[in-house]
Order: structure tokens, then C-alpha cells, then sequence
């Protein structure tokens, strides 16, 4: 992709605030604090260019841009530059339509400059940027390159407060500690409402974090201590980008939320699908792969996947039909390749990153979770592209598998195996359109009532006066 440069749009921006300065006598507090803000972000800019090398150095694509050379892809530059002439103008602003811009209504983020104690410290471990809940890494990421970001915070819709809280793999199995979550975003609103005033103004209810972990902004791998310690308070009022979501009422989600898919690498996708092209050959009737517990354990009053696994491995583990395996394999993305349903069943929580990889590689995803909500319901349609079965049913998936096989499975597939599905589901890191992030993006322009210049009516100029 072409990535012309567009100081044009930095350009813009001073020239804007300059204009801003002159026309309304801005108190000096205020360029004081861009002239700081301005050599802040030039310092933690160069930090985390310096830290993402080490990291991301064998994919240029992967570079944050500098400030000073704003880098848009090149479908959206013309879209880019409208929005900076439309941002001057609030009327405007909120008349365009039927374009990118107009889709994503113009939306403006402003991505919060952290100390890298807060995020890119901990991309030293090279799994911190792709394991399952790196979306959280990759959204920061995606975000910084990305139109909708704005500088100019007095002008944003919403704030991106990027914390990094699932990537301290210190535990013995390998998953994530995140026992520092809450404190480590408690001291990160600490900091930005003391440095920033934008906190205090809404109480954070435009303020937009990730909690990519099971339970969501409960930061808690089980649900009964999940629910018992809640959503932090500070948290309450913000707006939560989880993967966790049921279509009941639960305390783990029950602040303003959008939902998004676990992460998975879209490279390591790209490769498997090189090798067993989507529509190829798939000699794998049923496919699952993963923990199996034959005597599960009965842990503070759950069992593990409340037994749907179990009963399915008791059940098909014998059965010609099923390829199930118990034991980690680095290759098993090219399994799901050569299979026609993949199972989905629960875990601790419902969400599981193989929806994402079934998807991506065209096996058809059998959700085995009750009452699970499933990501942006508008761009997949999940009834279309997906079986579901109840948890209570699962002893019978072997029917339900074979009708389906002799009915519409070819409908499905059919479906399934438009590049829009995989394309949604996939964060990349950079925004493209229809990818995951731009999912985000959309779901956000959604909320716009919550931020601060639009929902109260009030343009960012005009409020700036008062
Ligand atoms: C904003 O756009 C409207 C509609 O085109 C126009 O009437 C108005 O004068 C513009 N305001 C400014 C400050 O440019
Ligand atoms: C990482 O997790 C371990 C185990 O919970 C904990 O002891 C350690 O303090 C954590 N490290 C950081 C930097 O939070
Ligand atoms: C925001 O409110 C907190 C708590 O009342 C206060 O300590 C802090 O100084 C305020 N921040 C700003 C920028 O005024
Ligand atoms: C799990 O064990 C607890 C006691 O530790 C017991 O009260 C509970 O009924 C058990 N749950 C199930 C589903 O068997
Ligand atoms: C999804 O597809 C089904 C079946 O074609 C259709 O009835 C439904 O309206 C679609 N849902 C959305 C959100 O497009
Ligand atoms: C395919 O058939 C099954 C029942 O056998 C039904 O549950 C499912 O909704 C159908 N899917 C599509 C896309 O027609």
C-alpha cells in the first residue's frame, strides 16, 4: 500500500490553533500547556518508536508515524483531509454522509501519551503483542496511525487510554497475572486527571479502555471471583472494549461496552490460508483441539466449561467422524483449515479465540456457549455464517453435524466464506477498511452522544469560550 505523506494535515492543525489563539485571546494557561503537551508527546513518541523496533523491526508496516509526518493510507487521504477542513466547522462536521468519513461520522480520538510503564515496557516480551488478548496492543497501535486520531484533544469525541494489562506472563501455565490491572489503571487515571482536564469534565465517560481478559473490565480469569469484585469503580462510567459479552444481564458487563473479538494474529492467518486455500480440500469432518478435562475438577463451585467439553470428549472421542485432540500443537491452524465445523464450546468464560480462527480459515464455527453475545453483529452476520448449539444438546452434536452436512452446509459455507467475515475479525496494525479496528471505530461513532463536544451539543470552539 502507497503511504503518501500528508504534512498538509499537521499543518492544518497549527495553523488552526493559531487561528484560534488570535480570534478568541486563548488564555495563556492553555498555549503553555500545548507547548508542553507538544514536547511530551515528541518524547514519548520517540520512546515508544524506540521500543516498538525491538519488537516489530522485521515489518516497516508496523512503524508508529512521527508526528510531524502523518502517514494515511492512500484510500483514505482525500477522506482524511475532508475531515480536518470539516473539524473547523461544526455545522459541516455533522453533515457528511455516505463515505468513510461519514461512516465513522467524522469520529476524533485522542490516544493519551503514558509513561511506557503503562504499555510499552511490557512489549519487551515478544507475546505480549500476539497472544489472545493482545488486542489491546493492537488497537493502541492501529489507533495511532489512524485518521480518526486527533491531536488536538479540546477537539476529541472520545479518549484512548491505552493501559497494556494482560501481558505479565509470569504464572506458571503460561496464561497471563492479572492481578495488577486494577491498580495499574487506577494510577493511570490518576495521571491523566491531575496532567489532563478532560477526566474530570465527564468523570471519564468518554474515556475508552481495552479489557481484553475473560471477564472483561472484572479483570478476573473466574467468574465467581470476577463478579464478586466487580468493575472497578473508576471504571464504571468509562467505555470498556471487552471480549467477554452474554445476551443476559452480568455484572461484568454492565457498563457502556462494544464488543470485539479476541485477538489472532492476521499474519500467522495469512500463512496457514496460503497453504490450504479456503475452498480447498477439508478431509476433517469435526475438529477441536484443546483442554478436555475427562474428571473435570470441581473449582469454588464451577467445573471446568461446565462439562461441555467433557461430555463431548466422553461422547466422540472414539468417533470416526471426530478429530479431537487434547494436547497443544503448534500447527493447528492448518487443521482448522482441513476441517468443516470446528467446535466452540465454552471455556471458563464463553468467548473462545477459535470463533476468530474458524472463521478466518473457513471452517464453520459450532458455538457450544449459552447465551453468548458475539462481536459487531453488524458487519457478520454470526446466524448466517455459524451453527449454534445449546450447551444441554451437545451429546447429540453427531446428528445435528450429519443434517446440517446434508442440507444447507453448502449455504453456510458459501456465507462463511466471504472475505468480509475474516477481514472483520482481524486486528491489523493499521486501520483497514472493515478490519477490526475500524469495526471499533464504527461501534464507537455509534456513541457518540457520550462525547463531550457532540452529545452536549456544544462545539469544542465554541465551549472553549466559556
Ligand atoms: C460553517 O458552515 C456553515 C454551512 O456551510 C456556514 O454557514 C458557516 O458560515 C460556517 N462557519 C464557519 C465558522 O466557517
Ligand atoms: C506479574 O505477576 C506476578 C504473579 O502474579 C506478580 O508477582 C508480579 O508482581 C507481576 N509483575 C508486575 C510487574 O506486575
Ligand atoms: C480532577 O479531580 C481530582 C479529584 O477531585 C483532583 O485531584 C484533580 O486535581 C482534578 N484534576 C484537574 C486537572 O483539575
Ligand atoms: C462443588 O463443590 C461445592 C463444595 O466445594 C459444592 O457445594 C457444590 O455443590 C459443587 N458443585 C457442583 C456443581 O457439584
Ligand atoms: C442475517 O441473516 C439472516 C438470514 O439471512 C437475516 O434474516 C437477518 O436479517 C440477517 N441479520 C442481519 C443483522 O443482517
Ligand atoms: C442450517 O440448518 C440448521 C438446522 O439444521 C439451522 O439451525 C441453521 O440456522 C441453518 N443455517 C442456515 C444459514 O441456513
Amino acid at each position: 500500500m502507497a503511504e503518501p505523506k500528508r504534512p498538509s494535515k499537521n499543518r492544518g492543525f497549527y495553523v488552526r490553533m493559531r487561528l484560534l489563539h488570535n480570534k478568541n485571546g486563548r488564555p495563556q494557561e492553555r498555549s503553555l500547556f500545548y507547548r508542553y503537551y507538544k514536547w511530551v508527546i515528541w518524547f514519548s513518541l520517540s520512546l515508544y518508536l524506540f521500543g516498538s523496533y525491538f519488537v516489530t523491526n522485521n515489518n516497516p508496516q508496523n512503524k508508529p508515524t512521527s508526528l510531524s509526518k502523518t502517514h494515511v493510507p492512500n484510500s483514505e487521504s482525500t477522506l482524511a483531509s475532508r475531515a480536518l477542513f470539516e473539524s473547523t466547522n461544526a455545522t459541516l462536521r455533522q453533515k457528511s454522509t455516505s463515505n468513510s468519513a461519514g461512516f465513522l461520522k467524522n469520529l476524533k480520538i485522542f490516544v493519551y501519551d503514558l509513561p511506557p510503564n503503562y504499555n510499552t515496557n511490557w512489549l519487551s516480551n515478544e507475546r505480549c503483542s500476539k497472544h489472545l488478548f493482545a488486542s489491546e496492543v493492537a488497537i493502541h497501535r492501529a489507533l495511532l496511525t489512524s485518521h480518526v486520531r486527533t491531536f488536538d484533544p479540546y477537539e476529541a469525541d472520545f479518549f484512548f487510554v491505552p493501559v497494556y494489562v494482560s501481558c505479565n506472563f509470569s504464572t506458571i501455565n503460561g496464561f497471563p497475572a492479572i492481578g495488577h490491572a486494577r491498580s495499574l489503571l487506577a494510577s493511570a487515571i490518576q495521571l491523566i486527571s491531575t496532567e489532563y482536564p478532560f477526566w474530570n469534565r465527564t468523570g471519564g465517560s468518554d474515556h475508552v479502555f481495552v479489557a481484553s481478559h475473560d471477564y472483561g473490565a472484572c479483570f478476573h480469569a473466574m467468574e465467581e471471583a470476577a463478579i464478586a469484585d466487580g468493575i472497578p469503580g473508576f471504571l464504571k462510567t468509562s467505555i470498556i472494549l471487552q471480549t467477554f459479552g452474554v445476551n443476559y444481564k452480568h455484572p461484568c458487563q454492565d457498563v457502556e461496552n462494544v464488543l470485539i473479538p479476541p485477538y489472532i494474529s492476521p499474519e500467522s492467518v495469512q500463512t496457514t490460508v496460503e497453504n490450504f486455500p479456503v475452498k480447498g480440500r477439508r478431509d476433517i469432518f469435526v475438529f477441536f483441539r484443546g483442554k478436555m478435562e475427562v474428571h473435570p475438577k470441581n473449582v469454588s463451585g464451577r467445573f471446568y466449561s461446565k462439562r461441555v467439553r467433557t461430555v463431548i470428549w466422553r461422547k466422540y472421542s472414539a468417533d470416526r467422524r471426530f478429530y479431537l485432540k487434547r494436547h497443544r500443537f503448534a500447527g493447528y491452524q492448518s487443521e482448522i483449515a482441513r476441517s468443516v465445523f470446528c467446535l466452540c464450546p465454552l471455556g471458563w468464560a464463553p468467548w473462545s479465540p477459535r470463533l476468530v480462527e474458524s472463521v478466518a480459515l473457513g471452517c464453520v464455527p459450532v458455538i457450544i456457549a449459552d447465551g453468548i453475545r458475539l462481536p459487531f453483529p453488524s458487519a457478520v452476520n454470526w446466524t448466517e455464517i455459524s451453527l449454534t448449539v445449546a450447551e444441554r444438546d451437545v451429546d447429540k452434536l453427531g446428528n445435528i453435524l450429519e443434517h446440517v452436512a446434508a442440507t444447507n452446509l453448502s449455504t453456510i459455507q458459501h456465507n462463511l466464506w466471504d472475505p468480509k467475515n475474516r477481514q472483520a475479525l482481524l486486528f491489523h496494525n493499521r486501520v483497514g477498511k472493515g478490519d477490526a479496528t475500524w469495526q471499533v471505530l464504527h461501534e464507537l461513532a455509534q456513541k457518540l452522544d457520550k462525547s463531550y463536544n457532540r452529545g452536549s451539543g456544544v462545539s469544542a470552539e465554541l465551549d472553549s469560550d466559556t
